[in-house]
This record gives C-alpha cells, sequence and structure tokens, in this order.
C-alpha cells in the first residue's frame, strides 16, 4: 500500500513537471501563458506555484506517463487519466494546472481551471489515496515557515488570491479546496498558528463563510481577525485594481475583530436610512456586543455605534445590559 501510494506520489511529481514545461516552453502552452499574463500572474510566480497546462488532446498526459512505465490502473487511481473504450483518458484538459501539495511539499492532487468559460469553472482530482481535500491546505508547505514566524496565517478562498499576494508580499497564505473549513484544517491550523486572518471574497456568499469560520476557530482557541473586501472584489482581483501595499497595509493588516466584522455583517439586512431600519440594526447590534465577554470592548464598541447613530451611550447600554441579563 505504501509502495502505491510511493508511486502514485512520483506519477504525480512527473505530471507536475510536464504541465509545467507545457505551459513555460511550448507551442501547445502559450495561449494558457498569455491568459495567465493578462491576469498578473507573473513568470516568477508561474514557477513559484509551479502552474501548468493541460493540452486539449485526449491522452497526452496518459501518454507521457506510460512511457514512464506507470500502469493505466494507476493513473487511474491517482484521478490523473480514466479508463475509456480507447484507453486511458486524461482527466484534465485544456485547463491550466494548479498542482495541490501536502503539507510535505509532495504532490498529491490537482485543480485545473478553465480558460473559456467551461463548466465547472475548476476542476479537482478525486478523492485518492494520497488525497483528502478536507484536509488539504493550498500552499501550506510554502507559507508554513512565515505562518510559524508570525503566528499567523492568512486564508483565502481562492488558489488565485494565494498566489497574488503571494506577490504582494503575503507570505503566510493559504486556501481550502473551494469548501468550507472544516475541523481537521483547524486541527491542522492549530499546530502551527495563533491566529488566523479570513480573507474571503467580498461578495455575499464570501462573507457568509467568513462568519461561519468564526466558531470554528473559537472552539480550538484560534484568535480570528476578519479582513473586510469592497463587495464586488476577491483579493486578486483587489491587488489588480489597487496594488500590494494597498491590499497589504489597508485589507490585511487593517482586518477587524470577529465582533466588529458581524456588526458590519449584520448591517447588511436593514434599511439604515430609515428609523425602523436603525433601530433594528441598533438592537441586533446590542445583542452581539452584549454576548462578548470583555466589559472594555463592549463598552468601546457601544460608544461607536452611539456616535454613529446619535443615539445615547446609556440607551444603548440599557438594551445591551438588558440582552445580557438574558443571556445569563
Ligand atoms: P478565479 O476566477 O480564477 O479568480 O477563481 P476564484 O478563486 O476567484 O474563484 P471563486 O471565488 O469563484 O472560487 C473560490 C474557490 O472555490 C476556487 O479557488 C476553487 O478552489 C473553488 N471553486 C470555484 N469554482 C469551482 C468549481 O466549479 N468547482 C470546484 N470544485 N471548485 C470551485
Ligand atoms: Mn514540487
Ligand atoms: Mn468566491
Ligand atoms: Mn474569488
Ligand atoms: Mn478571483
Amino acid at each position: 500500500e505504501q509502495r502505491e501510494q510511493n508511486a502514485l506520489r512520483t506519477a504525480h511529481e512527473w505530471a507536475a513537471k510536464w504541465y509545467h514545461h507545457i505551459l513555460m516552453n511550448t507551442e501547445h502552452g502559450q495561449r494558457a501563458a498569455s491568459y495567465l499574463r493578462e491576469r498578473g500572474f507573473t513568470d516568477k510566480l508561474a514557477q513559484t506555484f509551479q502552474l501548468g497546462y493541460a493540452p486539449a488532446m485526449r491522452n497526452s498526459l496518459a501518454g507521457f506517463l506510460e512511457k514512464k512505465q506507470f500502469s493505466t490502473g494507476q493513473l487511474e487511481r491517482g484521478g490523473l487519466a480514466r479508463i475509456g473504450d480507447y484507453g486511458a483518458a486524461d482527466l484534465f484538459r485544456d485547463r491550466i494546472m494548479f498542482p495541490i501539495h501536502d503539507a510535505r511539499g509532495r504532490v498529491c492532487a490537482f485543480s485545473g481551471r478553465t480558460l473559456d468559460g467551461k463548466q465547472p469553472k475548476y476542476l479537482n482530482t478525486p478523492e485518492t489515496p494520497i488525497f483528502a481535500k478536507s484536509r488539504i491546505l493550498y500552499n501550506l508547505h510554502q507559507a508554513k515557515t512565515e505562518i510559524r514566524r508570525s503566528k499567523t496565517a492568512v486564508l483565502f478562498e481562492g488558489y488565485a488570491d494565494v498566489i497574488k499576494s503571494w506577490g504582494a508580499g503575503v507570505l503566510n497564505g493559504i486556501a481550502t479546496m473551494g469548501t468550507a473549513l472544516t475541523e481537521e484544517h483547524v486541527a491542522v491550523l492549530k499546530r502551527v498558528c495563533e491566529e488566523v486572518v479570513i480573507c474571503y471574497d467580498g461578495d455575499d456568499a464570501g462573507q457568509a463563510a467568513a462568519m461561519k469560520c468564526l466558531p470554528l476557530l473559537a472552539r480550538a482557541g484560534i484568535r480570528a481577525k476578519v479582513a473586510m473586501l469592497p463587495p464586488g472584489l476577491d483579493p486578486d482581483e483587489y491587488i489588480e485594481r489597487y496594488g500590494s501595499e494597498a491590499f497589504v497595509r489597508g485589507i490585511v493588516e487593517a482586518a477587524a475583530a470577529p465582533a466588529a466584522f458581524r456588526l458590519h455583517y449584520a448591517r447588511r439586512k436593514y434599511k439604515l436610512q430609515t428609523e425602523e431600519g436603525k433601530a433594528g440594526y441598533l438592537r441586533e447590534a446590542s445583542k452581539i456586543v452584549a454576548s462578548l465577554p470583555s466589559p472594555i470592548e463592549r463598552e468601546l464598541l457601544l460608544k461607536e455605534l452611539a456616535g454613529e447613530f446619535e443615539v445615547s451611550f446609556e440607551t444603548l447600554k440599557q438594551e445591551s445590559n438588558e440582552v445580557r441579563q438574558e443571556l445569563e
């Protein structure tokens, strides 16, 4: 079994090298290379993350690996090919390839992005003996050093965000494989850091997903912060538009404490131009504040709310205290 796993890992190493070579050095890879360049992925980033291109042909990778003495059965069990009527057929075709490494830096899977809007946008390797999606954190093998040094990891939604942020100087960025954060991910993080900065997309889906991370991290005793992006942008797009400095200083380093994020998140439900909306929001905000254990934090947030909405601090405090008593 160990031998089979080693063979699958070796096949993945070869596949990653081969996809990368096609992207960087061949005619076949040129369309993908210019797509990446236009999106701001430099050659240096493409090298650091070993990006590649899977040609559109039916079995070019399978052909390459069969010449290296891998069996079609191995290619299938590794999730690199499927056995069809005409022999092995590559799983990934005409896609930009993102190799996925395990924590020790061994290639264990791929995610392939379409260039032309085909569905799915990203195709992942299925679960295999060397790849469990719910445990893997993209880029952990390279980010580990900086995560340990700073005791902080920056958690992104997408590979593109991790890579662009790396280019912007964020060397502790990781991402899940397009899935929600799991207990298993959190257990992995607990071993390497004390704090996680959640840096998800600025859209509703991203913000809702960020909310769901908070209890998981809290239960594990990991401090959380939430970076807030403008509604239409993800980190990759933000960096393209506003540059590295604005991203690092203005977004990552300005990440909010969970309570401030929850207050911000609650706002979107209310029409704050109306008295009714304001009152509704302030009642919910008082509840959020009431749930905080620290009296100092509670007082600071209530003062901020009082100032912004021109209600007296005493009124807000009274509201919040009533909720607190109900909680106790
Ligand atoms: P780009 O469009 O290349 O910038 O990707 P993105 O990372 O911005 O994509 P998005 O925000 O839509 O999704 C975030 C992450 O979810 C991606 O990096 C993938 O890991 C995952 N994902 C997105 N679309 C799909 C899909 O169609 N299938 C699967 N399995 N995962 C997906
Ligand atoms: Mn490698
Ligand atoms: Mn998204
Ligand atoms: Mn995105
Ligand atoms: Mn994106």
